[in-house]
C-alpha cells in the first residue's frame, strides 16, 4: 500500500501493517520536530538486483556487498523495511545525527527494529545502517530490544 506523500519520496509502498506503523512513528517524529520520511521501502527482485548492480558499478563489489543486500536476499523485498531520512539527508547522510539517535532509541516503540547497527559489521555482514527500520511489530521489537541482540541474532537464536 502507497504511502502518503508527506511521508515519502518518490512512490513508496509497505505492507499495511508495516505502512500504519511507520506512519505513527513519522507522526511522533514530526512532533518532537524530526520531519521524517521513508526514501526507499519495498523493492521488486529486479529492483533489489538494479539497487545491487547500481552499488557495483558505483564502488566496486566489495563495497557493494558490505552495504547492499543481492536480489532475494533483501530486507526491502519484504515489503516491512524503510529506509527513512529527512530533508534530502538519506543513506550515509544521516550517521551520527539527532534523527538516527531518534530512530534508535525510538523505533522499537512502533515495531521497528535497526537491523544493521554501529559496529555489529561482523554479526550482520552489513555496514551500520542507522535509517534501515525493518517492522518486527511492537511485542518482538520489544523482546529484540531487552535481548541486546542484533535482529539478525535474536531470529535465529
Ligand atoms: N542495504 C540493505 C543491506 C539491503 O540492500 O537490503
Ligand atoms: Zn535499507
Amino acid at each position: 500500500e502507497v504511502l502518503p506523500a508527506q511521508y515519502s519520496s518518490g512512490l513508496q509502498q509497505m505492507r499495511s501493517a508495516a505502512r500504519a506503523a511507520i506512519i505513527e512513528m513519522f507522526e511522533a517524529a514530526n512532533k518532537e520536530g524530526y520531519l521524517l520520511y521513508a526514501n526507499s521501502t519495498y523493492r521488486s527482485y529486479s529492483e533489489q538486483s538494479a539497487t545491487y548492480d547500481y552499488w557495483v558499478r558505483q564502488n566496486g563489489k566489495e563495497y557493494a556487498d558490505r552495504t547492499s543486500a543481492r536480489p532475494g536476499h533483501s530486507e526491502h523485498q519484504l515489503g516491512t523495511t524503510a529506509d527513512v531520512g529527512w530533508s534530502g539527508c538519506e543513506l550515509e547522510c544521516t550517521i551520527g545525527s539527532p534523527e538516527a539517535a531518534w530512530i534508535a532509541a525510538n523505533s522499537y516503540r512502533f515495531g521497528f527494529i535497526v537491523s544493521y547497527p554501529d559496529g555489529k559489521e561482523s554479526i550482520t555482514g552489513y555496514a551500520a545502517e542507522p535509517w534501515h527500520v525493518r517492522f518486527v511489530g511492537k511485542d518482538v521489537a520489544q523482546q529484540v530490544v531487552n535481548s541486546g541482540l542484533t535482529l539478525h541474532e535474536f531470529l535465529l537464536r
